[in-house]
C-alpha cells in the first residue's frame, strides 16, 4: 500500500484526477469506479476541468458506482444517481447509457444486486476505483460487522453513519436505513484502488487502516490485501497519525 500526503485538500483531488486522466488516456474505454460523499467532490471537479480543456475524453468510459440508497430514484436530490448527474456526468461528453448506480427502487433487489455484479464482471471488472471512507472504517456502505459480504448486497446502515449522512437530509429521520452497495470483494477486483481522506475525524480508522491488521471492525482495513492501492490524504491527518 502506498501513502501520499498532500498540503490539502485540492491537491489531494488534483492527484488522483490526473491518476484517472492518465489511466483514460492510455485507455479510452476504461472502466472507472464512482464514489459519493464530500470527499471525491474535488477530484470530480478537476475532471470537469480537464474535459472542458480537451485534456480527457469520457465519449468511451464506463462509470460504476459503488451504492444508492434504498427508496431513492435519480430525480431524488438525495440519491447517489442525482449526486453523480449533478457533481460530474452532465458536465462532461460521457454517454449517460455508460454510467450504472445501483438502482434503490428496483423491486427485486437480490436481483438488481446480482444484476449489478454481473454487470462489472461483463465489463471486465473496474480499472481504477475512487474511495472515500467512513468515520467508521467503512466503504462505500460496508459497515462494520462480524461478517463482511463480498457482492453486492443489501445492507443496514449503521447509527453512526446515519448520523453522518443526515447532514446531506433536512433531518436524520429522513435518511434511508438501508442501502444497495458493492460488497468489500468486488472492490477488491479492481485493478488499482485511489482511497482519500481528509479531516481529522478519519484519522483513527485510516491509522488502523495502515496498522497491517486486518479486522470487519474496520472494512476499510481489508484494502491491505490488495496489491495496488494508494491512499491519499491531507497533513492533518498526516499529523494525527504519526
Ligand atoms: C458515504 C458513502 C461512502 C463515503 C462515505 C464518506 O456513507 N457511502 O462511499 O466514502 O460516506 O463520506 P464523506 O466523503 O462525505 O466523508
Amino acid at each position: 500500500m502506498k501513502l501520499v500526503i498532500k498540503k490539502d485538500y485540492d491537491e489531494m483531488s488534483k492527484l488522483a484526477a490526473e491518476t484517472i486522466k492518465g489511466i483514460v488516456n492510455n485507455k479510452p474505454t476504461a472502466i472507472l469506479g464512482l464514489a459519493t460523499g464530500s470527499t471525491p467532490i474535488g477530484v470530480y471537479k478537476e475532471l470537469i476541468k480537464m474535459n472542458k480543456s480537451n485534456d480527457i475524453d469520457f465519449s468511451k468510459v464506463t462509470t460504476v458506482n459503488l451504492d444508492e440508497y434504498i427508496g431513492l430514484g435519480e430525480n431524488d436530490p438525495q440519491s447517489y444517481r442525482y449526486f453523480m448527474n449533478k457533481n460530474l456526468f452532465e458536465y462532461i461528453n460521457i454517454n449517460k447509457s455508460n454510467t450504472f448506480v445501483p438502482n434503490g427502487l428496483a423491486e427485486n433487489i437480490e436481483q438488481e444486486a446480482k444484476n449489478y455484479d454481473n454487470k462489472i464482471d461483463e465489463l471486465d471488472g473496474i480499472d481504477v476505483q475512487i474511495l472515500g471512507i467512513g468515520s467508521n472504517g467503512h466503504i462505500a456502505f460496508n459497515e462494520p460487522s462480524d461478517v463482511l459480504i463480498a457482492g453486492t448486497h443489501l445492507t443496514g446502515l449503521t447509527e453512526s453513519t446515519i448520523e453522518a449522512n443526515s447532514r446531506f437530509f433536512d433531518s436524520a429521520s429522513e435518511v434511508p436505513k438501508s442501502a444497495l452497495t458493492m460488497g468489500l470483494g468486488q472492490i477488491m477486483k479492481s485493478r488499482k484502488i485511489l482511497l482519500l481522506a481528509q479531516g481529522e475525524n478519519k484519522a483513527e480508522v485510516v491509522k488502523e487502516l495502515l496498522s497491517g491488521k486486518i479486522t470487519t471492525k474496520n472494512p476499510s482495513t481489508m484494502l491491505q490485501m490488495h496489491k495496488d492501492v494508494t491512499i491519499i490524504i491531507d497533513e492533518e491527518i498526516g499529523k494525527l497519525i504519526k
